[in-house]
């Protein structure tokens, strides 16, 4: 076996703190807040049988294939995949896969740090309504005052900026490892409180009873991005992490693991949403304020309901950061090997760059919301372009790369497997079935 490189940013400290990592910037707004909104907007259970899909036969083989690059190339995401081409004898070109993959993050993070400053904000909202009039209302007044979401936006970019700053190896660790749980036992709370609003089944039905009339274009390309979304495939954040991957982790295993808990939590708080929805007379196409109109609801009406309903919000709030995190590191990463500047200069010049941009994002539910590009205000083009287009564009060429530049042999070798069925079940889903499928779908919505 040839020598392994090293990394400069150092490597995390165990094979358990690489899944939690994984693990925690894969859970987050994405699984908690996203998935049930998305699934209320595309008809309910056609969306989750295609998202479940292509989390399976599409996001699961990528996600292989990016930790796999990022622990060979043992540097940020641009900087690796400029050594993997050298080492295939191919293209430098390869290297603006990582740059545009830092991008992505970026452009990510602008409007994923304003709605996880609603979660923040909501920390302290106090739970005290319980009728779904007066919860919407609350919501609608607080999307309303430009200041606020400002304020709450502002505040998560310098947390995550602090936190990137003083190097995301450390600190993190102890965090995801006892609050992650924390989070997973609300939701189960969250979905037993569902069992007895007397619209449980309803709530199931509407979430896995597909009707396959509902599956279009739009929906295929909505379930498609949410797959690349949650599992934080696509734009290198998993390819950063791999490259602080201890070398003799078993990447396949660990890429079911984190897949499987990411699916499991967005699948719960879809079975705790959606309940609280039908019994309270709400629409399930609510858009981005979903958690933020039925959440609270629950909290209002269950004993301890405040107690619960804040430590619900500050969880949130955590895992949102162990996931922004994951957004800028590519960038910064890069700035440290290429341009030399300390991590910190780095985590600000980026940091200030997508808050500036999702200033816009905070201004298009109030001040700036009659502005429309191609019909979308600013928040939901920027989730378009990086969900549906950037995201999946990038898992074509990573699957590309591994399926078809790579030198098989080198890609045995990082896996540290034998040639066989799960490698060539894998192998052929990776060089075949991804790439053709993300193909179709980008083809079938422009056309
Ligand atoms: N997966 C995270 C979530 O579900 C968001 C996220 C973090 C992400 N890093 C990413 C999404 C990289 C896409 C790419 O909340």
């Amino acid at each position: 076996m040839t020598e392994q490189r090293k990394s400069i940013h150092g490597t995390w400290s165990s094979k358990w703190t690489f899944i939690l990592a994984a693990t925690g910037s894969a859970v987050g707004l994405g699984n908690i807040w996203k998935f049930p909104y998305m699934a209320g907007d595309n008809g309910g259970g056609a969306f989750v049988l295609v998202y479940l899909a292509c989390i399976v036969v599409i996001g699961i083989p990528i996600m292989i294939g990016e930790i796999m690059i990022g622990r060979r190339g043992r540097s940020s995401p641009a900087n690796t995949m400029r050594f993997l081409a050298a080492e295939a004898n191919t293209t430098k070109a390869w290297t603006m896969l990582g740059a545009t993959g830092a991008l992505a993050g970026l452009l990510i993070l602008s409007f994923y740090s304003v709605a996880a400053g609603w979660a923040m904000a909501y920390v302290f909202s106090g739970f005290q309504e319980t009728s779904a009039q007066a919860v919407s209302g609350n919501f609608e007044e607080f999307l309303a005052d430009p200041v606020s979401l400002i304020f709450w936006h502002s505040l998560f970019i310098v947390i995550t900026v602090i936190i990137v700053a003083r190097g995301i190896l450390k600190g993190l660790e102890a965090w995801i490892n006892t609050l992650m749980p924390m989070l997973f036992l609300i939701i189960i709370l969250l979905c037993i409180y569902a069992m007895q609003t007397g619209a449980f089944m309803e709530g199931l039905v509407y979430l896995f009873k597909p009707d396959f009339t509902k599956i279009n274009s739009d929906v295929l390309l909505a379930a498609l991005g949410q797959a690349f979304f949650t599992l934080s495939l696509g734009m290198g954040a998993i390819m950063a992490y791999g490259a602080y991957m201890p070398a003799n982790q078993n990447i396949l295993k660990t890429a079911f693991v984190v897949a499987a808990l990411d699916t499991g939590v967005a699948l719960l708080a879809g079975i705790a949403i959606f309940p609280i929805v039908f019994a309270n007379g709400l629409a399930p196409t609510e858009g981005p304020g979903l958690v933020f109109v039925t959440l609270p609801i629950a909290f209002g009406n269950m004993p301890f309901g405040v107690f619960f309903g804040t430590l619900f919000f500050i969880l949130l709030s955590i895992a949102a950061i162990s996931s922004s995190i994951s957004l800028i590191e590519p960038g910064v990463a890069w700035f440290v090997e290429s341009l030399k500047t300390k991590r910190s200069y780095a985590a600000i010049t980026l940091g200030a760059f997508a808050w500036s941009i999702g200033v816009f994002s905070a201004l298009s539910f109030n001040l700036m919301s009659d502005f429309k590009i191609f019909g979308m205000n600013f928040f939901e083009f920027t989730d378009f372009i990086t969900n549906q287009i950037m995201l999946p564009l990038g898992g074509i060429f990573i699957a590309i790369f591994v399926g078809w530049v790579m030198k098989k042999q080198n890609v045995l070798e990082e896996l540290q497997i034998k040639e066989g069925f799960i490698f060539n079940v894998w192998f052929f889903l990776l060089r075949f079935i991804a790439p053709v499928l993300v193909g179709l779908v980008l083809v079938y919505f422009f056309i």
